[in-house]
């Protein structure tokens, strides 16, 4: 069965501090960091890329959950296999003619492959990713339109992940946005179990007690 995976969103870190902000993210059992890598183009907003994932590395054995809002997902594969990078996740907008290449790579460069999808994008299209002879290991249904934190959770997105569960007992599906212990509920019966949070956990008085919301809603 799918067991939780609770991933604090960095975007809401101090980026000035990001080594001592991680550390104390998995001291508050967080099971990966969630790193959000936007290009200013796919979506209105710049953040970091594959040179902050290396420096990070240096202070950190965590799995490293890198989303990957960009338009060219291929060129960033191999900086950030070598940065570091655990889980490599497109988003399936811009991968229509190149996703059977982008996951070979993905894999090959020895990362965790998994796929994204917009609010607006209907769910059907990452069910041949799922299918392939050589399938992504993980969806990432989103909750809010990407390109920022601190958004409200988009309740009609469950609908998208009620699907791909019943479809796929066994998927790792994640969800980003939103998520906090107000709306973890309602991710977890739809059937989510990782979970990315960004302003829930980092403006919480006690993120460690977030987190483990966050995981009894998820494990039961
Ligand atoms: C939005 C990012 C999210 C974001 C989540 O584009 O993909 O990971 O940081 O932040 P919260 O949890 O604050 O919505
Ligand atoms: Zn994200």
């Amino acid at each position: 069965p799918v067991v939780a995976k609770i991933a604090p969103s960095m975007l809401s870190s101090d980026f000035a501090n990001l080594a001592s902000e991680a550390e104390r993210m998995i001291r508050f059992g967080a099971d990966w960091l969630h790193m959000d890598i936007m290009d200013g183009h796919f979506v209105p907003n710049l953040t970091i890329g594959a040179p902050v994932i290396e420096s990070l590395r240096k202070h950190t054995k965590a799995y490293l959950d890198c989303h990957l809002m960009v338009t060219n997902p291929l060129d960033y594969v191999e900086p950030f296999a070598k940065a570091g990078a655990s889980g490599f996740t497109f988003h399936v907008e811009v991968s229509k003619d190149n996703w059977q290449e982008l996951i070979h790579k993905i894999k090959t460069k020895g990362m965790r492959a998994g796929v994204a999808l917009k609010p607006g994008t209907p769910i059907e299209e990452v069910y041949p990713l799922v299918e392939y002879e050589d399938p992504v290991e993980m969806v990432l249904v989103m909750t809010v339109e990407p390109g920022f934190g601190g958004q409200k959770f988009m309740a009609q997105t469950m609908d998208k992940v009620r699907a791909l569960r019943k479809k796929y007992p066994s998927l790792d599906i994640e969800v980003d946005g939103g998520l906090g212990p107000s709306t973890i509920d309602m991710a977890a019966t739809a059937g989510a179990n990782c979970i990315v949070a960004g302003s829930s956990v980092f403006g919480a008085a006690d993120p460690a007690q977030v987190i483990s919301t966050l995981r009894k809603s998820v494990d039961g």
